[in-house]
């Protein structure tokens, strides 16, 4: 339970779409990875997001930046 609080009160990271068509991917946590959610994204929005119990990684499609505590990263490049 402790375990649990503290993934679903994890940081944000923030995803800013730089051309449209920019997808966000999350992989299920856990043995299994799998796709379970697909969010698109035009020119200059902003996803602000958080790892879950559900969601332990993302794949980023497209030219994005990615703010997160390790700084920021440019996607599709
Ligand atoms: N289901 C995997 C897990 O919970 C998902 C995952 C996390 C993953 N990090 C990864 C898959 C890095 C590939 C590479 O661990």
């Amino acid at each position: 339970m402790q375990e649990k609080e503290t993934i679903v009160t994890g940081e944000y990271i923030l995803i800013k779409a730089l051309e449209n068509g920019v997808t966000i991917i999350g992989l299920t946590r856990g043995r299994d990875t799998k796709f379970h959610h697909s969010e698109k994204m035009d020119k200059g929005e902003v996803m602000v997001a958080q790892f879950t119990e559900h969601t332990s990684a993302m794949k980023i499609r497209g030219r994005a930046q990615v703010y997160t505590k390790h700084g920021v990263v440019e996607a599709g490049n």
